[in-house]
């Protein structure tokens, strides 16, 4: 009995010939991907959160997670190429470290990409239902609240749950119309915080930014929460959360080794120098304290410099903004079943194709139940730590993954490799850990028992149907 299986490059090559997806994507439409997932709730909304964590160090914070994800796209990006399968980190794990890692990569990879949909899906919710009360048209309290955001008044969020369902339907129909549409909403993202960096920045004055640290670096409890830089950046990686979902689409990708890395690498880059942009603006121009908890941090800070109707289309962009955040999540977590499926580890049936369209319509529709059950039951701040710590826990494997295939096969192809690899590796893995340890205790236990959940699904379950177990192969 074999206890740990590692993949071999054939392997997984192998398998992405048995269950082949149409390749239709350029290395221009994976950064689109890419910044369609990436710029979302983080910067429109958990900015007022951060501001409240950090006060102005929150720019030091939106820095220290930057850093984090370009080092940790190098190594995903040296990763992809040499391996352009459809499962990302899992896909990794199962090179390098073996089956059972690899699965709890995968199960974590739901809590990042279901729980991100979902945090997005109930966001997006909330500014709707903010903008029909105005206009006198508000649901009532059961329809827009989730029974366990409030157990006596909530019931389901409903809006959220007809999003997510609209995009399941649209990704159904086909990856490439499904990537048109994202670059065109993408585009009205870009030159939303384009006019706000422009606009804002007029505003500037260093004595905003003073002091820079007012409740220190590192993450403590103080006034009834945690703060410091650090836990603020460990709240706001949420935003850089996405890039990686580049890294799913290999299989549907024209010269994947080529573009998946230019993909990776340019999203993560012109979304962190956006971000640090947005940010510098946005706190030198508003006192941190009038963003802190600021349901609509952005355009408030607009409307205070006397833009009222450019507040508005900030405002407006967010609520398109949002969706496409949705799409890329949804997108790449039916990815990751798609080759669990194929891998065996979850029923194989589930990686049918559409007749007509040809994508892996099975597999959508369950991935978007998943994302409308938590996005119409539970709480919007809670979803979004648990896509943190799944995402974290991720990105440390693949940090692991890159360093120990440089040693465990020096020899396979590496189409893309990342520079320095071991320091650049290495700082990622150590920062990863650091914000992991700087969320709030609460979410790393519920990670952990998540994980325990997924490790016994895999005992019962992954470990007997696996492609690689020795039965299987002699049936
Ligand atoms: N990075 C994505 C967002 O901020 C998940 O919404």
């Amino acid at each position: 009995m074999t206890v740990n299986r590692i993949k071999s490059q054939q392997d997984l090559t192998r398998g992405a010939e048995r269950a082949p997806l149409q390749r239709t994507l350029g290395a221009f439409e994976l950064t689109f991907l890419g910044i369609g997932a990436i710029i979302g709730t983080g910067i429109f909304l958990l900015t007022a959160l951060g501001a409240e964590r950090a006060g102005p160090g929150l720019l030091l914070s939106f820095f220290i997670a930057g850093l984090v994800c370009v080092f940790a796209a190098l190594a995903y990006a040296e990763l992809t190429a040499m391996a352009p399968v459809a499962g990302s980190a899992y896909s990794f794990a199962y090179l390098s470290v073996g089956e059972w890692l690899a699965w709890l990569v995968g199960w974590n990879l739901i809590l990042e990409y279901t729980a991100a949909a979902a945090a997005v899906a109930a966001g997006w919710a909330g500014y709707i239902n903010g903008l029909l009360a105005h206009y006198d048209l508000a649901l009532p309290l059961w329809l827009r609240t989730g029974y366990f955001t409030n157990t006596e008044t909530g019931g389901i969020n409903l809006l959220a749950v007809l999003l997510v369902g609209c995009i399941a339907a649209l990704l159904v129909r086909g990856t490439r119309e499904s990537a048109r549409l994202n670059a065109f909403l993408v585009g009205a993202k870009l030159i939303g915080l384009l006019i706000f960096i422009a606009v804002t920045l007029t505003f500037f004055s260093p004595d905003k930014l003073s002091p820079f640290m007012p409740y220190g670096f590192w993450a403590s409890e103080q006034d009834g929460l945690v703060r410091g830089v650090l836990a603020a950046a460990s709240l706001i990686f949420f935003a850089y959360v996405g890039f990686d979902a580049v890294s799913t689409a290999a299989e549907e990708t024209v010269n994947p080794q080529r573009n998946i890395p230019i993909g990776v690498i340019a999203s993560i880059v012109i979304c962190t120098l956006i971000y640090l942009l947005v940010i510098l603006a946005a706190l030198g121009a508003v006192h941190y304290k009038a963003l802190a908890g600021n349901p609509e941090p952005l355009a408030y800070v607009m409307r205070t410099l006397g833009y009222e109707q450019l507040g508005n289309v900030i405002a407006l962009i967010a609520i398109f903004a949002l969706p496409t955040v949705i799409m890329v999540m949804l997108y790449g977590q039916t990815r990751i079943f798609f080759v669990m499926a194929r891998d065996g580890l979850i029923p194989r049936s589930l990686t049918r194709l559409h007749t007509r369209y040809h994508t892996p319509a099975r597999l959508s529709w369950l991935t978007a139940a998943l994302v409308a059950v938590l996005a119409g039951l539970l709480p919007l701040d809670q979803i979004a730590e648990m896509s943190n710590t799944g995402t974290l826990f991720a990105f440390i494997v693949v940090a692991i993954a890159v360093m120990l295939l440089r040693h465990q096969q020096p020899n396979w192809h590496r189409p893309f490799r990342c520079p320095a690899v071991y320091a650049v590796a290495g700082i990622a893995l150590m920062g990863c850990v650091l914000l992991f340890i700087s969320l709030p205790a609460i979410s790393i236990e519920r990670f952990g028992i998540w994980s325990l959940i997924g490790l016994v699904i895999y005992g019962v379950y992954g470990y007997r149907h696996s492609e690689m177990s020795a039965s299987t192969k002699r049936a």
